[in-house]
């Protein structure tokens, strides 16, 4: 399994903590880690992406620009990862408001009353924030909502804070978990490392050096690929995936007559003759997580009764359920709500993909619809995933990109 999109981001803003050479290893070939390069170089740092390998390799040689342009901040939600490294480690950092998938708003008060708390001011002009802290210092902070991009730039920011910050009602994604070792391999000091509670005692802000460090691998591209196996009653071997960081959803997967036996290089997905139907909430981690969502609806789409998906961190996250509709799922949405009745056959037909997950959840739909399905936008996909197309080809799909 490639490497998790949702954890290199983040691993390769953490470049910005230490000046020497980086190694980051099991990086996935895929568009946001190209304009997060492109983002870091604007920063200064040097990045060489051996994609053959999986490798990549980055030199933060010191004296870096502590703006963050718009153009390519906008172009990912993880470009919003770059304050908490640079405001910590130098106490200034001017950069563009996020942008990223169009699914919802998607504000970043949490990110700045943490900051604020621990001694930051922030300034926002012409669609950018200013950020200003000689030195932060530790707080006691607590998220309203365990947000995965708050925690992440408060943890980076306290690491160079004077003295202890406690995070409580912290996220506890494994890509924020990923994020801690490499920062704990930097020198950094991190208690409850997974847990809600995240204590950081803070270091000299030079007192950081470079590592290497291996990507967990995605848990959304796993689940895409076990999900293509379910839908299509085959049986699949997921190598790399990480059965742990999927508890939740393998536990609804389960109930959905789905077997996924653990292995020691990965799970054996066997896809049951017809889907069950049930109803799925969506939940911070632990729980089933949004990503998922697409790949739930569209095996509920094809179940063999009615399920309820509930979405509980973007409310306009259920564009794509129009372009199922286009297949002849009979979906209906009312606020966080789905409700999938389930048909005996989709129908092939040209959709677009409106974003990253729904975009493969579209492609997962496509195998089993009868006749042909053409997904266009897949720009959307290639942000996330590491060659879908062949990946699904060497399976037996009969797909091709063109
Ligand atoms: C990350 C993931 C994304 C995933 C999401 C939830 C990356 C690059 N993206 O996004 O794929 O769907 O976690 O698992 O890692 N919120 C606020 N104020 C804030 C911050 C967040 O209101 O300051 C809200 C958001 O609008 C959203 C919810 O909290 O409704 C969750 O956001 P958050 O956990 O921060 O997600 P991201 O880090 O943006």
């Amino acid at each position: 399994m490639p490497g998790a999109k949702n954890s290199v981001l983040k691993l390769m803003a953490a470049c910005l903590m230490a000046d020497g050479d980086f190694t980051l290893t099991n990086v996935p070939d895929i568009a946001d880690v190209v304009t997060m390069s492109d983002l870091l170089s604007a920063i200064g740092l040097r990045i060489d992406h051996d994609t053959a390998h999986g490798k990549l390799t980055i030199t933060n040689p010191g004296g870096l620009s502590l703006v963050a342009p718009y153009e390519l901040v906008e172009r990912i939600r993880a470009s919003i990862n770059v304050l908490g490294p640079l405001l910590g480690r130098f106490g200034e950092v001017r950069i563009a408001l996020p942008g990223g998938d169009d699914f919802g708003s998607r504000p970043i008060d949490m990110h700045l009353n943490g900051l604020m708390q621990m001694g930051a001011e922030f300034t926002i002009r012409h669609g950018d924030v200013h950020a200003f802290a000689e030195q932060l210092h530790g707080a006691d902070i607590t998220l309203d909502f365990p947000s995965v991009g708050a925690t992440e730039n408060l943890i980076t920011a306290a690491v160079f804070a004077k003295g202890a910050t406690t995070i409580d009602n912290a996220a506890r994604e494994p890509e924020i978990v990923d994020l801690c070792n490499m920062l704990v391999a930097m020198g950094a000091s991190i208690e409850g490392i997974g847990s809600t509670t995240i204590s950081i005692h803070g270091v000299e802000r030079n007192a950081l050096r470079p590592t290497t460090h291996a990507v967990i691998p995605d848990r959304v591209q796993a689940a895409t690929y076990i999900a293509a196996a379910a839908i299509t009653g085959s049986e699949v071997l997921v190598r790399g995936a990480l059965p742990e960081h999927m508890e939740m959803l393998l536990r609804r997967f389960d109930d959905m007559g789905i077997t996924v036996e653990p292995q020691h290089n990965g799970v054996l997905v066997v896809g049951p003759e017809k889907l069950k139907s049930i109803d799925v909430v969506t939940l911070p981690f632990p729980g089933v997580a949004t990503d998922y969502k697409p790949l739930v609806v569209t095996l509920l789409a094809v179940g063999d009764g009615v399920g309820i998906v509930t979405e509980n961190l973007y409310p306009g996250r259920f564009r794509y359920v129009d372009e199922l509709g286009r297949l002849g799922a009979n979906i209906r949405t009312d606020g966080h709500h789905a409700v999938v009745r389930g048909v005996p056959r989709l129908s092939g037909a040209p959709v677009r993909a409106p974003d990253i997950r729904a975009g493969a959840a579209l492609v997962v739909a496509g195998l089993v619809a009868e006749g042909e399905t053409v997904v266009s936008d897949v720009h959307h996909i290639d942000r996330g995933y590491d060659d879908l197309v062949g990946r699904l080809a060497s399976l037996g799909a009969d797909i091709t990109r063109v």
